[in-house]
């Protein structure tokens, strides 16, 4: 009997050895789920590499958000990441837009090839919303709606790349259609994620105003992810490559064609071994071209999370590109031309007036595009002249500028309670029409009710006095549903 055990075991030994031999990808055929368990002893050690890619945007304006993602696109596809790992999330209604100059191609640099080429799509329309944007990280297929219903299906091995660019503000970012992400949600999904235990590391990167608000106070240590943030969780991010910009993009684009940060970090993406470059060299780079010393424009990037993975390379979440082998990261060949920027949140007006200015006197579309400009410059005036007047009425006038904008110190988030701040932003959607994507920058205000406890009653009774009439224009919540 112990014989008998002895020798099938030393039998076993040698199968294994012989089986080695002949390469350890052949060793066991295992199902998919085991093999992940068991990868950490691959030679390929580093896992699969997953990649999610959102635009939060649409319209002709923004052009620069779907651009920025179809360039990342394809940095992670010439670095070796397969289709069936890269989920992409973006509106689609730039490439074929009747304002494209050049119909089914984006560019996301003045002198740039087409980025719009290949690129998968995942999720367009209104299937790119914050519901599908949590079921795909979380790798929920049931819990998907339309779409390819492409997953983030990953092991305890892999490692997870997420790049967002979009407007945002306070708290939130933004989505085309439906209600905007909520940073509390963002972040229970990514602790969810990390309790799932279905990666090794993660990696953000975020691009939108405030971005800084979507981690501060909320991003523990400990997930094994790290962000970067194109912003502080107080000031602007800046699109670039906008008309009338040194670089400008080519005379017939009336609209910014990418965004400080991102072009920042895809960029020096494009040229390096990323082998050989790690996420802090690259972290220090898209700081110091994005802040842009000059101090009229520039944002401060930021980390956090678990700053230590920074010293991961970036090949072990995007991979490289085999034709910059011989380019390795060095500071001194990495100086990149300084541009210019604009406020992300003026680049809708700057695209109206610029079309507005180039169209033929008397033309249907110099009429339009007047029409577009004047709308959009009445809905800002409405939605910052109604927060004001609640404000006033809610905290007095000689204190309510200072509620409005006060900022919890460096650590805290901006609510305690979020639910609080969803209804804030219905019971205000209610009365005076859609936040929209320039009412962002209001989400301090709406925190700052909360956070002095102010009784949903009374928000209510606020918002009916300060918007007598439901605005008709299409910026009316009635037409797009609410934010929150
Ligand atoms: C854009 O136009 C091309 C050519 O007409 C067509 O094949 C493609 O499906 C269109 N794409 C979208 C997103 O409408
Ligand atoms: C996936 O989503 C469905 C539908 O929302 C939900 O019922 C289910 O619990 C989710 N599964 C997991 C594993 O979270
Ligand atoms: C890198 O340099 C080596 C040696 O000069 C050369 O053989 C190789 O082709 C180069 N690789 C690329 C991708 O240019």
């Amino acid at each position: 009997m112990i014989r008998y055990a002895a020798g099938a075991l030393s039998v076993l030994a040698l199968s294994i050895l012989a089986v080695a031999a002949h390469g350890r990808h052949h060793l066991l055929k295992l199902p998919a789920e085991t093999r992940r368990f068991f990868s950490a002893a691959d030679d390929d050690s580093e896992g699969t590499r997953w990649a999610v890619l959102f635009a939060g945007s649409n319209g002709y304006w923004n052009y620069r958000h779907q651009a920025d993602v179809c360039h990342a696109y394809q940095i992670l596809k010439k670095g070796g990441l397969k289709d069936e790992n890269i989920i992409v999330f973006m509106y689609d209604d730039i490439a074929n837009n009747s304002e494209n100059p050049r119909p089914g191609v984006i560019i996301n640099n003045p002198h740039g090839d087409d980025v719009y080429q290949g690129v998968p799509k995942d999720y367009v329309g209104d299937t790119v919303n914050a519901e599908n944007f949590y079921a795909v990280i979380l790798g929920n297929k049931t819990a998907v709606k339309g779409g390819s219903g492409k997953v983030v299906d990953s092991g305890p091995n892999d490692h997870i790349f997420i790049y967002y660019t979009d407007h945002g503000g306070p708290g939130i970012l933004g989505t085309p259609a439906g209600p905007y992400i909520y940073a509390n949600d963002l972040n229970d999904v990514l602790k969810q994620k990390h309790a799932a235990g279905t990666y090794k590391s993660l990696v953000f990167y975020l691009e939108a105003c405030e971005s800084g608000s979507i981690f501060e106070g909320l991003l523990p240590e400990g997930l094994n992810i790290y962000a970067t943030t194109a912003a502080n969780a107080v000031e602007n991010s800046w699109g670039t490559y906008c008309p009338g910009d040194s670089p400008s993009p080519p005379p017939e684009y009336d609209t910014c064609l990418g965004d400080l940060y991102s072009i920042a970090w895809m960029e020096d993406s494009d040229v390096h071994n990323l082998r050989t470059e790690t996420l802090k060299q690259q972290y220090e780079l898209v700081k110091k071209r994005t802040a842009n010393d000059n101090g009229e424009y520039g944002s401060h990037v930021m980390q956090y999370g678990d700053v230590k993975l920074n010293t991961d390379s970036l090949y072990l979440y995007i991979g490289t590109d085999p034709a910059n082998d011989n380019f390795t990261f060095a500071v001194d060949n990495s100086l990149l031309p300084s541009s210019q920027a604009v406020n992300q949140r003026d680049a809708d007006l700057l695209h109206f007036w610029h079309k507005f200015r180039k169209a033929a006197e008397g033309s249907d579309r110099k009429v339009e595009a007047q029409i577009q400009l004047a709308e959009a410059v009445a809905h800002r005036a409405h939605v910052d002249n109604s927060i004001k007047l609640i404000c006033k009425f809610l905290f007095g006038i000689e204190k309510s500028h200072e509620v409005m904008n006060f900022i919890q110190p460096t650590g805290k988030p901006l609510v305690e309670d979020w639910s609080c701040i969803k209804t804030m932003v219905r019971t205000f959607e209610a009365r005076c029409g859609a936040l929209s994507q320039y009412g962002m920058k209001h989400m301090r205000a709406f925190a700052n009710i909360c956070n002095q406890g102010v009784e949903i009653e009374a928000m209510t009774e606020a918002s009916a006095q300060a918007c007598t009439t439901f605005p008709s224009n299409p910026w009316s919540s009635l037409h797009r549903g609410f934010s929150a």
